[in-house]
């Protein structure tokens, strides 16, 4: 299904060769942001955020702000129709026809996507429950870009909640595109990353190990990815509580690190890492925010510059199949196409909105 607009729902619908200009023009925007201060005059952006944010959809205001254009949104769905039950696809339709480019954050897998068939502009994922969040991962290409003067040959812990954070999904399969790189995973086995993302990394050439302990690989390492356990994606509290306070980067762990290993962070933080380690030069994770506003400004700039259109479902509808996922969109708005692709052998379907597999 080919849509008119260039829409952003995972990176790894654009060649490499996008995402590093884009990092490219990131890094000039920050070394002269005036210079781009009317580069959208007269644009309006739309923030639709059905889940709480911070640093995503203020960073996405003041990027439109700081190029010259205005914004409309909602950030409490319960001040909005949604409240009285209307789809994904009214909301876009109407939101669409009002603004030039529409942001969304949404706690159900492929709720950006779902969008994007309906929107009469361009749609950007800002977080799709724990699946994916590419605009954080913009963000963090931006800030090693910065800060470790390269995107290759780089080994990179990731750490805490692995099976539930959307931005370290987004950022592995972004980073693994990249030579030489390398991935440790630190995480209770109940927090692994899942099957399909290190998959993922293999088939594009990088390596991974999976480890328990943070401070038995932090010497190692060049980059330390830090992640809050994502409670609101835990079925009970029991769980959640189970996982709390597992990983906590503190002043002695810190210790142990390279000189110049950089801690990075999406935030919110909750307990994962101790405030004394705010102090250390190491802890980049304030920057890595500030960064957000460059790397979001790029992202409108370019997409606003596309011509052409994205395809928003590839895959093919098999009559009577559908997505087991309970977190999945499709299992939420019974009117969209439950569309899947076929994953690598003629047995497993994988779902389009949220990559769930099945096998038939
Ligand atoms: C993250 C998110 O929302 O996925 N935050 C963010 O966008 N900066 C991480 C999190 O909530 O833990």
């Amino acid at each position: 299904m080919q849509s008119e607009y260039q829409h952003l729902i995972d990176l790894n619908d654009f060649p490499v060769s996008w995402w590093t200009k884009l990092v490219d023009l990131g890094v000039k925007i920050k070394e002269n942001p005036q210079d781009y201060a009317h580069e959208c005059d007269g644009k309006i952006m739309a923030t639709l955020f059905y889940e709480p944010s911070t640093r995503t959809q203020m960073s996405f205001q003041t990027a439109m702000l700081r190029l010259g254009g205005r914004i409309i949104g909602f950030d409490n769905p319960a001040n909005s129709s949604v409240a009285k039950g209307e789809t994904i696809k009214d909301t876009t339709k109407i939101v669409s026809s009002y603004a030039d480019i529409l942001v969304m954050r949404h706690p159900v897998a492929g709720a950006a996507k779902a969008a994007s068939i309906s929107a009469d502009c361009p749609v950007i994922n800002a977080g799709d429950g724990g699946h994916l969040h590419p605009t954080q991962t913009l963000t963090d290409l931006l800030t090693l870009k910065i800060e470790k003067k390269t995107l290759c040959g780089l080994t990179i812990g990731l750490c805490g909640d692995l099976i539930n954070g959307r931005t370290v999904h987004s950022l592995c399969k972004a980073l693994s595109m990249f030579e030489d790189n390398k991935f440790i995973f630190i995480s209770t086995p109940e927090l692994r990353m899942p099957a399909y993302i290190k998959d993922i990394i293999t088939a594009n050439g990088s390596t991974f190990e999976e480890v328990d302990a943070l401070d038995e690989v932090i010497g190692s390492l060049d980059v330390l990815y830090m992640t809050r356990i994502q409670q609101e994606r835990f079925a009970s509290r029991e769980e959640y509580l189970a996982q709390k306070n597992t990983y906590v980067l503190d002043r002695e762990k810190m210790l142990l690190a390279k000189k110049d290993m950089i801690v990075l962070h999406p935030l919110p933080r909750v307990d994962e890492i101790t405030v004394e380690v705010d102090e250390d030069s190491r802890a980049m994770y304030f920057t890595q925010a500030k960064y957000g506003v460059f790397a979001r400004m790029a992202l409108i700039l370019t997409i606003l510059g596309e011509n052409g259109g994205s395809e928003t479902l590839k895959g093919k509808v098999y009559s009577g199949v559908r997505c087991d996922n309970p977190k999945c969109i499709t299992n939420h708005e019974e009117y969209l196409p439950k569309s899947f692709r076929f994953s690598g052998d003629e047995t497993l379907l994988e779902c389009e909105y949220c990559d769930e597999r099945k096998l038939i």
